[in-house]
């Protein structure tokens, strides 16, 4: 689920924050959306219509009077093809008109003439975001059902601190996808490990392995934009947190094993996506090891199984496992979901150079006690959602 293939209204009012919509229609039209781009005459000032209209690849509008913008467009065909109107940066202007109820331009009449869900992102000075009045109108919005993205905290661009930036187009961007997005993972409280262990050798030396965390990062992020309350204990990666979702750092399988553990108390959905650790270091030498001419033997041990830990009795939570796999995929996969009592396992071929480790693409077989269902390759956003679907399914049958 997500943003590709929909129609998404984009609102650009008259605040310094206008320059940033340029990167935000960018990474829409990315994702696969079609935009179309309304702008207030303020927000003209800020930023030129042809920019947004190049990178949106649809006409701008500007104006509600305009003969040929209203006979091509028309406000309210716009307002009922949208699958979601995305107001950003929202000015205090704007906010307030639409807690009034006003429709004085063309932006104002059609989030007024609209049913599709509203995400409103306000940007302006703190002194201004502050105030009662702006407050209060964001509170009568909210109660209406609008979404409203707090503003970052930082340095604004009138000299002050505080909230008021407008936020990265990664967070407007899931804030729209879970407002279009079924909500069939509302009430879930989604566990998600992900991302590779460090099992020291030395302070300057560890083993690990070639997970980036992306598989791990593509769920998370894919459970909260369908409702799910969403924690995330992820190994060392270089990955941005999804928005909304709460992350616990880790990095040796002990702590992976604790967080998990502790984590799945109140889980009702486990994703162990994370590559654990199998070994350690028997030994973590507290100096850095200097070299010899001499051969050097390193003895790992075993770690624990976590999955394995699990207690025996899980209720109504299901338990999903990952088995990255060179070869025999079905075979060890099959033998996982048993072994380790698993609702689910995901089955990469790690062999393949277009799936599984350091790759945007993925190829996995689903197994359960059903069988294997191959998934063709996509994207790892897309497997995510496959993999979700699934759990959606298996949350049905066990309820
Ligand atoms: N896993 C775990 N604890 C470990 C190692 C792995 O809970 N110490 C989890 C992984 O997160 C994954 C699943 O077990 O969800 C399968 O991991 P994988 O490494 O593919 O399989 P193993 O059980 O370790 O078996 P093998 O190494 O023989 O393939």
């Amino acid at each position: 689920m997500g943003i590709a293939g929909k129609s998404v209204v984009l609102g650009v009012s008259g605040g310094i924050a206008a320059y940033k919509s340029a990167e935000l229609v960018r990474a829409l039209v990315k994702l696969g959306a079609k935009v179309r781009v309304l702008m207030t005459r303020n927000a003209t000032e800020f930023i030129t219509p042809l920019t947004l209209q190049t990178l949106s690849g649809n006409p701008v509008g500007t104006s509600l009077f305009d003969l040929t913008q209203e006979s091509e467009i028309g406000h309210i065909n716009l307002a009922d093809s949208a699958d979601v109107i995305l107001v950003a940066p929202a000015t205090a202007n704007v906010v307030a008109k639409m807690a009034h109820g006003m429709a004085d331009d063309l932006l104002t009449t059609v989030l007024l003439a609209t049913r599709a869900p509203i995400v409103v992102a306000p940007a302006m000075n703190v002194h201004m975001f502050e105030n009662v009045a702006v407050q209060e109108n964001l509170t009568k919005i909210r109660e209406r059902g609008v979404i409203v993205v707090e503003p970052a905290v930082g340095s604004l661009a009138c000299g002050y601190e505080g909230p008021g930036r407008l936020p990265e187009p990664g967070v407007l961007l899931a804030e729209a996808a879970r407002a279009i997005s079924t909500q069939d993972l509302k009430g879930e409280k989604v566990v998600v490990s992900a991302g590779p262990n460090r099992e020291s050798l030395d302070p300057v030396r560890f083993i690990s392995n070639r997970s980036t965390g992306r598989m791990g990062y593509a769920l998370a992020r894919a459970a909260w934009i369908r409702g799910a309350d969403v924690e995330l204990i992820s190994g060392p990666t270089t990955l941005e947190t999804p928005h909304g979702v709460t992350r616990t750092d880790v990095t040796t399988a002990e702590q992976t094993r604790r967080a998990v553990l502790s984590a799945f108390k109140k889980a009702t959905v486990l994703l162990m996506a994370a590559a654990v650790a199998d070994y350690r270091p028997k030994v973590a030498a507290l100096q850095k090891l200097k070299k010899t001419d001499r051969p050097r033997r390193l003895e790992l041990v075993r770690t624990a199984d976590i999955l394995g830990e699990l207690p025996a009795r899980r209720g109504k939570r299901i338990v999903v496992g990952f088995a990255a796999e060179t070869n025999d995929m079905v075979e060890n996969a099959t033998r996982k979901l048993t072994d380790k009592r698993l609702d689910l396992v995901v089955a990469n071929d790690v062999s393949r150079s277009d799936a599984g480790f350091e790759v945007d693409t993925n190829a996995v077989t689903l197994v359960d006690a059903n069988g294997e269902e191959p998934l063709k390759l996509a994207s790892k956003d897309e497997i995510a959602d496959s993999v979700l679907d699934r759990v959606v399914r298996l949350r049905r049958s066990k309820s």
